[in-house]
Parts: structure tokens; sequence; C-alpha cells
């Protein structure tokens, strides 16, 4: 017989859940542990500086409960949390945690480190799996469960004679999703009957997946179960604790939410044991997302996301959803063109969906301070849709579809060789390097063009210019400055035959002293060669008969 290579989780029994049909719609409360589960896990655990720095920024999120660590294990945690009280740097509202084994000289040293706190609470833990109870401590179930009475009781005295400070109590078993469930009630509800909570005071139970072996689904169940099965729901919180070996954490904190959790720890961005604890990020913005108020601010992200990554020493993966520095960016040009024909349609698509819904954008990144103008960037796969999104939002050049298809060819040679993501600036070089200010050999002095005496509508234009270095002057006529200046052209002997078959202008930016911009398609009649020209002027007709000298030059040099 074949042995399965890993354990089975069967999953657990439970007749009717009801977890899946329910949906979203409050916010749990959090709990921050990253200057505890986070820290433990950081290869430069922060200095006493960079907690008081992590503190207040996880304040400043609006986090009401902050896990400061294990000072009876870390004499650079217990100087912490004594720092923090003694120095009054906990604000009224926040309630810090202090986390211990269920050993007695832990758990002293433990409420030792509370004196004069206002208000705080005592997490104890202990193994309450089979792998970890018997083959780690070999301790029995009973032993375990004494254990965690007497650990209750010690805390519950201890806390009895600090008049002063409200201190309440948060018992973890570890290894929860890997513990019998009925043995996980049974210890959970003696620590609650020890601990006797009155008058509204609430023991939280929390029950954290230390190691993430199951999927969401079974976690899910075992909280909806536990939920169910507890004999003081009333008088207790259900918190849940995931890690994310299997890379479900936040889909199985989401789950474990419907089936009742009311509360949930985790560290910004994800960091903690291994591949780390439940990012609160991703999963507060996903909340948001939903429209529920989960009490944190993201709105200045960015500047979290820095913080966060000079005080761990880690840095936040560039596909880290909402906060890395790719997601919201596309290279692709079907993604970029979509993406921009959304944006530019955004309150027509806010009107018919009643509420935000753009291409490949799940969430307004403006709402959590990341900005729109970097969406669209541009490598060898970008289409014309990002090319045109860049001119447009960078240099407030709208280009006629005719001139993106062909531009955009341009932009793709230039970056396969580059072979590089290619910056806005290059754009821009590459766009005036291929169209605008081609000057030689043709080479234009000055033009006039006026309205004939005997018919306004006829535009008669001299044209003051020099080709190959001989002076000329053309005089012709037309039923607009453009025509009259072709036609003045088309006289010049040697030039190449060519119609002038696309014209577009728009103008530069919105101020008033805006330049124009001319876009001219020629097409040389003698060699099916087609040339696109760009002038810019102060007025439409200077910006005009540059665009067509350009073009004209362009192919005069070879240039394609
Ligand atoms: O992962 C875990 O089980 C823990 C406990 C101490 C809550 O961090
Ligand atoms: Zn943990």
């Amino acid at each position: 017989m074949k042995k399965s290579k890993y354990a089975s989780m069967p999953p657990i029994p439970i007749s009717e859940r009801i977890w899946p049909s329910k949906t979203l719609t409050e916010s749990p409360t959090w709990c921050a542990v990253d200057l505890r589960d986070g820290n433990q896990a950081l290869p430069n655990p922060m200095t006493p500086d960079q907690k008081r720095r992590y503190f207040r920024l996880l304040t400043e999120i609006g986090f009401k409960e902050i896990e400061v660590g294990f000072p009876s294990a870390s004499s650079d945690d217990y100087q912490f949390c004594r720092d923090l009280i003694e120095e009054e740097l906990i604000p009224d509202d926040v309630t810090i945690s202090v986390l211990t084994q269920a050993r007695p000289h832990l758990i002293d040293k433990t409420i030792k480190v509370l004196a004069g706190v206002k208000k705080a609470v005592i997490h104890f833990y202990i193994a309450t799996s089979e792998l970890h109870a018997r083959f780690v401590f070999g301790l029995e179930q009973g032993e375990v469960v004494s254990t965690a009475v007497a650990a209750t009781r010690q805390i519950r005295d201890g806390v009895n004679a600090m008049a002063e400070s409200k201190i309440g109590l948060q018992f973890s078993p570890e290894e929860f999703t890997d513990t019998d469930l009925d043995f996980t009630v049974e210890i959970c509800d003696a620590v609650v009957a020890e601990w006797n909570p009155v008058n509204g005071e609430k023991v939280i139970l929390n029950l954290p997946q230390t190691v993430e072996r199951r999927l969401p689904n079974h976690y899910a169940d075992m909280i909806e179960e536990f939920c169910r099965r507890q004999k003081y729901p009333d008088r207790t919180i259900v918190s849940v604790h995931n890690h994310n070996d299997m890379g479900c954490a936040v889909a199985a904190s989401l789950q474990t939410l419907l089936a009742g959790a009311q509360r949930v720890e985790g560290t910004l961005f994800g960091h903690g044991e291994r591949t780390g604890n439940v990012d609160l990020v991703t999963l507060a913005l996903d909340l948001e997302y939903l429209e529920i108020d989960t009490g944190l601010d993201f709105a200045r992200l960015p500047e979290i996301s820095k913080e966060v990554e000079e005080i761990t020493g880690i840095a936040i993966h560039p596909r880290h959803p909402y906060a890395g520095d790719l997601v919201f960016t596309a290279f692709s040009g079907s993604h970029q063109d979509a993406i921009r024909k959304g944006l530019n349609r955004k309150d027509e698509l806010t009107e018919h969906f009643d509420g935000w819904k753009i291409p490949y954008l799940h969430v307004d990144p403006g709402s959590f301070g990341r900005v729109y103008d970097r969406f669209i960037r541009i490598n060898s796969q970008s289409g014309k849709g990002g090319v045109a999104h860049v001119m447009e939002t960078d240099y407030h050049v709208k280009l006629p579809r005719w001139v993106q298809i062909d531009f955009a060819r341009h932009v793709q040679a230039y970056a396969d060789e580059a072979a590089k993501e290619i910056s806005s600036e290059e754009v821009w070089e590459i766009f005036n390097k291929v169209y605008t200010g081609h000057d030689a050999p043709l080479t234009l002095e000055k033009y006039w063009p006026r309205p004939s005496d005997d018919d306004p509508e006829i535009i008669q234009g001299e044209v003051h210019l020099t080709y190959n270095d001989e002076k000329m002057v053309l005089r012709s006529t037309g039923n607009g400055p453009i025509s009259a200046f072709v036609h003045a052209l088309k006289q010049i002997d040697g030039l190449p035959k060519f119609i002038l078959n696309e014209y577009a202008e728009e103008t530069m930016g919105i101020s008033a002293d805006a330049e124009a911009i001319c876009f001219v398609r020629l097409e040389f009649t003698e060699s099916d060669r087609v040339q696109i020209g760009v002038g810019i002027g102060k007025n439409i007709d200077q910006a005009a008969v540059r665009a067509v000298i350009s073009g004209l030059n362009s192919s005069l040099d070879g240039q394609s």
C-alpha cells in the first residue's frame, strides 16, 4: 500500500454550514501583531526607535489593538513596553497586548511589565495540537487543559492586584486548525470559566491557523462549528490569526469572517514567520472595496509602504495587491487601450454601472493615494493605446488614430532594441525625432498667406525657402493657407510628387497661450511611400506648414 506523502487534514464534520451563503457587511476589529509576530520574523529585528516609529504608524492608520511584544522572552520587548507605559505613548483609545507562554515565571514577568498601564491585554498561548502537545512537549490533553487553567488563574490573581489598570485576557490554542475541535472547545470553555468575565467583559479567544495546512473553507467550517459549540458565546470574542503557508491567508480570513469570527490579527503587508501573517492592508482594502468601513485609513498608502520598507528592510513586491509599484500599471497594448478608453469615459461608466467600473482596474487607486498618471507604461509589448496615453497625459498631445498606429510602430522598434521599459521622456524624444523639426534640405524662411483682393475665400501664398542651398520665392493660391502652401511647394523642380491625404490639428494643453500642433500625412504618388510630419507653432497655420516641411524633409532624408 502506497502511503500518502502528507498527513491528511480531514474536513470537519459540520452538518448545516451557513457561512457560504452569507454576505460580509461588517468590519471585524483589528489587532496588529507587527511588533511581535512580524518582528519575530525579521532578519534584522527592529531597534527600539524603529518600534516606536512603527507603533506610531499603526496608531495613525487607526489600529486600536496592538500587540507590542513578547516581553518575557526579549529584554528589548520588555524595555519597549516599559517605555510605552512610562512615557505615556499609548493613546487613550488604544489597547496594547503582550504575549506570553503559559509558564508561571514568564507570566509573572509579563504581569510586571504592565505596571502602571491604563489598559492592556495579556495574551497567553499553549499548543493544543497532538503534533505539538504530545510530540514536542510530551503533554497529554488533560495536562494541557490544567496548564491553561492554571495560567488563567495566575493572570487573574496578578491583575486583580493592579487596581489602577484594566487588563483583559486573550487565549490562543496554538495550531487550532490542527487540533481536534472538541478539545479546543473544551480548553477554551475551561479558560473562559476560570477567568469568569462579568459586566460585559469578554475574553478574546484567538483561534490561529499557526501553520496553514488547510484550505480556507476548512478553517471557516472550524470557526462556524466552534462558534456553535462554545459554552459562553456572549462572554467571548472569536478572533482569527492566519499564517500564509499556502498563500491563502487573505481568503481564509475573509471566509472565517463569514463563519463568525469577529476579530482579525495580522500584519501590514503580511510580515511574519515563514510566508508571514495575513496581510491586513490587502484584507482591509478588500473590505473597503466591498464598501465596508474598516476604521483603518490607508489614504496615504505609498507613504505607509515606504515607511514599512524602511523599518523592516524588506521590500514590498511590485505585484503586491494595492501597494506594489506595478499593480496599477499596464504594459500590454490591449490592456492599455481598454484602460485609456475606460478612463476617458469614467463618468459615463460610473453612471451606467452605478459605481466605479473601469477595464483592468478593480478599484480607484486614487482612494488610497496612488496616482493615475503612471497607469500605463511602455515596453515592447505596448500598443497604440499606451503611447497615446503617455503623449496625452504627459505632453497634452492628443494623437489622431492614424498617427497612433504609425508612432506605436516606431516606439515598439525602439523598445525592442532597448530591451527594457522606456520612459515617458524617451517616448517624447522618439516622437520629435521621427516627426518634428526636420528642416533640411527644404528650409522654410517665411510664408505669407493672405486673402485675395478679388475673392476673400481664395488665399494667396508667398513662400520663401531654400532647397538644396538654392533660395526660392514661390507664389500660389488655394482655398486655405495650407492648400496655398502645398500648391506652391509642388512647383519645385525635382521634389517628389506628393498629396496631403490626412490632416489634423489640436491644441496642446488648455491655457490661453497654448501652442497648436498639426499632423499631416503625405503620400508620395510615384513611390507608394507615406510620411507623417508634425509641426508645433504659436498658431495653426505656422504649425501646419512646419508639419508639411518636416514630413517632406524626412522623406527626402530617406527616413521612414
Ligand atoms: O501563529 C500563532 O499561532 C501565534 C500564536 C502565538 C497566536 O502567533
Ligand atoms: Zn502567528
